[in-house]
């Protein structure tokens, strides 16, 4: 190898770690990024955001086709899934992001050190079939995070599947049981659904999406439910026996009580990620965790100083816009800048369809925190634009504070609403009030006018409702 010695040292090359090499490159630092898998990208771009979404919008455009079109005058006969060539697609737009990462590295001079790393000192990394590397700044570990796994249900991804599998089944189940009523459930249940699985969606907790706002997720749940998903709700699953056709899943409620027994032919577990340090060698540097977490200061410094950490690694959503904004940041204050990341405005998307977005504090938090607020909602079915595309299920709903008006909040469900978020977490960025987002002229007829109507409707003058 003709380099050995770097400024910073990325260890993972996800969103988080790709972006704080980038990020680094352009202040002038000398920068290596340490992935083991075979491309740059991460989970995100090789096995997560990207995949689902290309395998999410593949599979809204087919249920479309085949049973979404006749609202509108349009007469489609013959549709036809092909599966492998919805895979295919899928395939390619990973292969294109990832090598796309290759490029930008190329572009701003990253060497991208392929082998897995070991930190064997503060300042030394030890890279598989590449040799020790020495980081004269910094050493940055963005190694991501893994599958939480079920005890006593073992992912052969075959028929018992995490994310990675059911990104790729060979063929359309006829029942997918979905261990886990969270965004991956939510997101791949729809896509198998969309494409004639029956799914059953088993969630321990008594709502889905239960992190989000309660009227959010309880809305998300009734509108899958008339797409034909199945809810089991405050049920755990106590045991798995393959079967000679699937799996046999044992079932039973969540306090406790008689059991049942699900058969299904794939099971998708998707129970949560928990973050991934294995083989590291954290332990041998004396870098602390906090519950399994690299624990880190408000400068993603960890107990050792020149070792950092950022994204699903360390605390807080995983998600890779949070990763890709502490990547900035660290870089950022690497050179000498005084940048940081606002964590209480990361926005949270689920891409089902429709869509489910928010920002900012839920009402439950803000009752637990005995902060006083005001609400105001918008429903879809009120929103010329949304009519026009046939798509009024959902809401806005703006939550802002009693007194100052600040907005707080926002909880979205509807057509749209992954790309609608963005206008409120910049309004929520400069503390906007209600009344701003209201006074804000918005194009008509867009679905954003739900918005303002949304803000409108907090001061009790809502125009079209
Ligand atoms: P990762 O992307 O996990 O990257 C870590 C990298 O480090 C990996 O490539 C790994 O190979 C490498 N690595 C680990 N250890 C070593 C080592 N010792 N040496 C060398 N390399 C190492 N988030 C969203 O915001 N939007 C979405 O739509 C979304 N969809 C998702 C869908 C699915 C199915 C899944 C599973 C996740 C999704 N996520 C989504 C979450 C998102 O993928 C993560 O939050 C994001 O990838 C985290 O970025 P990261 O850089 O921290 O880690
Ligand atoms: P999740 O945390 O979103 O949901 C897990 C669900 O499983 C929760 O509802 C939880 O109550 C439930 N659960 C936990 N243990 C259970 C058990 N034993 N039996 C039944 N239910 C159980 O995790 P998920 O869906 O696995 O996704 C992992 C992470 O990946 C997400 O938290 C998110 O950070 C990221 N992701 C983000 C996406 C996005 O931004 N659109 C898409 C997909 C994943």
């Amino acid at each position: 190898m003709a380099e050995s010695t770097f400024d910073v040292v990325v260890i993972g090359g996800g969103p988080g770690g790709y972006v704080c090499a980038i990020r680094a490159a352009q202040l002038g630092f000398k920068v290596a990024c340490v992935e083991k898998r075979g491309t740059l990208g991460g989970t995100c771009l090789n096995v997560g955001c990207i995949p689902s979404k290309a395998l999410l919008a593949a599979s809204e455009k087919f249920e479309e086709a085949a049973h979404g079109l006749a609202k509108f005058g349009i007469k489609v006969g013959g549709v036809e899934l092909d599966l492998p060539g919805m895979l295919a697609h899928k395939d390619k737009v990973v292969k294109d992001n990832v090598g796309g990462i290759e490029f930008l590295f190329k572009k701003n001079k990253v060497a991208w050190l392929k082998g897995a790393g070991k930190i064997t000192a503060p300042n030394t990394v030890e890279v598989d079939g590449v040799g020790t590397i020495t980081a004269s700044k910094a050493i940055v570990i963005a190694t991501g995070s893994d599958v939480t796994p079920l005890p006593g249900i073992a992912i052969d991804e075959k028929r018992v599947v995490s994310s990675t599998g059911a990104l790729s089944l060979p063929e359309v189940p006829k029942h997918l049981v979905v261990i886990g009523g969270g965004v991956i459930g939510l997101e791949l249940g729809s896509v198998w659904g969309r494409l004639g699985a029956k799914v059953t969606v088993v969630e321990y907790l008594d709502r889905v999406l239960p992190t989000m706002d309660n009227e959010l997720s309880k809305q998300a749940q009734r509108i899958f439910a008339k797409q034909g998903m199945d809810f089991k709700l405050s049920t755990k699953v106590t045991g798995a026996s393959m079967t000679e056709t699937g799996v046999a899943l044992t079932v039973e409620p969540a306090a406790g009580g008689e059991a049942q027994t699900i058969e299904a032919d794939t099971v998708l577990v998707a129970i949560g990620r928990r973050p991934y340090t294995e083989g590291l060698g954290l332990e041998a540097v004396g870098v602390e965790l906090e519950r399994g977490r690299v624990k880190i200061d408000h400068h993603f410094q960890t107990n050792v100083p020149g070792i950092y950490a950022i994204g699903d690694v360390v605390e807080g959503p995983m998600l890779a816009h949070k990763a890709e904004e502490e990547g900035v940041a660290l870089a950022e204050q690497l050179a000498g800048q005084k940048s940081h990341v606002n964590h209480d405005l990361v926005p949270g998307v689920v891409y089902t369809w429709p869509e489910v977005a928010a920002v900012g504090k839920t009402e439950e938090q803000l009752k637990a925190a005995g902060v006083a607020y005001k609400t105001g909602k918008f429903p879809f079915t009120a929103n010329g634009r949304a009519r026009a595309g046939g798509n009024t299920d959902g809401f806005v709903k703006i939550l802002s504070d009693a007194s100052t008006d600040q907005v707080l909040g926002v909880h979205m469900i509807g057509p749209n609403v992954s790309e609608m978020i963005g206008e409120l977490v910049l309004a929520m960025e400069f503390s906007a009030s209600a009344e701003d987002v209201a006074r804000t002229c918005h194009a008509h007829p867009t679905l954003s006018e739900a918005v303002k109507e949304a803000a409108l409707a907090v001061d009790g003058r809502p125009l079209h409702i």
